[in-house]
């Protein structure tokens, strides 16, 4: 029996990995410790915390006393990390709580670990989940793969970026057995309607605004927030320790592009005239440093771990909208008091 520490698994990706070990892993013990800011949600969970082998603390990685007093309590084999702020937009007006959270607290975790494992890292693992966005913009042409050198641009991929690094010096100077994995963007289920997807379908159905920065012309691979899960479970499975890893899509789309296609889905959904959501599309001012292209290479997950992605975009897109419009009471409750003054902060121009 393994008992295995997931942070952020409140949150919109974490969620869905602490579903998919509760259900892969029934005889091992899954802690989610997550502190619940604004992106935590313990509503993403209420299917599942009723179950035996599944305990919540609400811990905030920035502590590193309490996170000492988790360790000593669950002696966790494995930590799956995924805890961080996550908005490229948040990062831009406030740099420090990424500091914070995705450094800061990245670190206080290994240290954590470490001290938790210092008689054997035998059978421990360190599992780091990362973002494509480290590598920086693509050209026209090219894509990421795990030999890319890093080239943040924005303080959320510098953030990341710098705790990639600090755990891959965990491995280099302590022997810590961590593996990472850069992923693309992610949509689906519980994503917080501040990240494009959710947050173009929340418009739409009450009527605003889209706003496309710029020209619309940036591109994104996307991968449905399952496939990413199912990817975790492979590479913590099968995963070669000292390793990166790659994760996309295969879907690579123009941000006006994938708007136009989320517009007709929801009229056709919404039995509107078509046409009518496309109606609500408004370019606003860029997003500063704006990265041009992402777009991943992901044929080691296929080749060395046997991993591809099951959902296309227009199944996975499918599933996402159902969701939305069967879930609308999820998305009020996540969308009042505080997110609103964020929202009319960020989108006064
Ligand atoms: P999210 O913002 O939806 O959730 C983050 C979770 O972390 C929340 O539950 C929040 O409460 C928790 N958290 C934040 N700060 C914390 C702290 N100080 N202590 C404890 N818990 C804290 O994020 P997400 O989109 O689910 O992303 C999860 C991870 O995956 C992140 O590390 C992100 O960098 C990475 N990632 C995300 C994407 C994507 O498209 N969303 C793509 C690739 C990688
Ligand atoms: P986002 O979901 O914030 O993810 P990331 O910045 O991590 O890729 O944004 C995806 C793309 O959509 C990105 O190119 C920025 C763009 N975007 C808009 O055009 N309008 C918006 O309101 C938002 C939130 C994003």
């Amino acid at each position: 029996m393994k008992t295995i520490l997931i942070t952020g698994g409140a949150g919109f990706i974490g969620s869905h990995v602490v579903r998919l070990f509760l259900k892969k892993y029934p005889t091992d013990i899954i802690v989610n410790v997550d502190c619940l800011t604004y992106a935590g949600n313990l509503e993403n969970l209420s299917d599942i915390d009723h179950l035996s082998n599944y305990i919540f603390e609400k811990v905030d990685i920035r502590d590193s006393l309490s996170l000492n007093q988790v360790f000593e309590k669950h002696n966790p084999d494995t930590i799956i990390h995924l805890a961080a702020e996550s908005h490229v937009d948040r990062s831009i007006s406030n740099p420090m709580e990424f500091v914070e959270t995705n450094v800061v607290g990245a670190v206080n975790l290994l240290n954590s670990a470490k001290n938790s494992w210092k008689e054997s890292f035998e059978g421990k693992l360190f599992y780091h989940v990362s973002t494509d966005e480290v590598f920086g913009a693509l050209g026209a042409d090219g894509l990421f793969t795990e030999e890319t050198p890093y080239s943040p641009n924005s303080p959320y991929s510098a953030s990341k970026a710098a705790s990639d690094h600090f755990v891959r010096a965990y491995h280099e100077t302590y022997g810590m057995p961590i593996v990472i994995s850069n992923c693309s963007n992610n949509y689906g289920p519980n994503q917080f309607p501040e990240k494009l997807i959710p947050l173009m379908i929340s418009n739409i159905l009450n009527g605003k605004n889209l706003p496309v920065y710029g020209d619309g012309k940036y591109t994104r691979d996307w991968l449905y927030v399952e496939d990413h899960a199912s990817a975790i479970e492979t590479v913590y499975r099968k995963g070669v320790i000292g390793e990166t890893y790659c994760i996309g899509g295969w879907n690579e789309l123009q941000n006006i592009d994938l708007i136009h296609k989320l517009c007709d889905l929801m009229d056709k959904k919404l039995s509107l005239e078509l046409g009518t959501s496309r109606k609500l599309i408004a370019f606003v001012k860029d997003r500063p440093g704006h990265d041009k292209r992402y777009a991943i290479d992901a044929r080691k997950m296929e080749n060395d771990l046997g991993w591809k992605p099951k959902e296309s975009f227009e199944s996975g897109m499918k599933k996402t909208i159902d969701w939305y419009l069967n879930n609308q009471d999820w998305l009020k409750n996540v969308t009042s008091g505080a997110y609103q003054s964020y929202y009319s902060k960020q989108y006064k121009k």
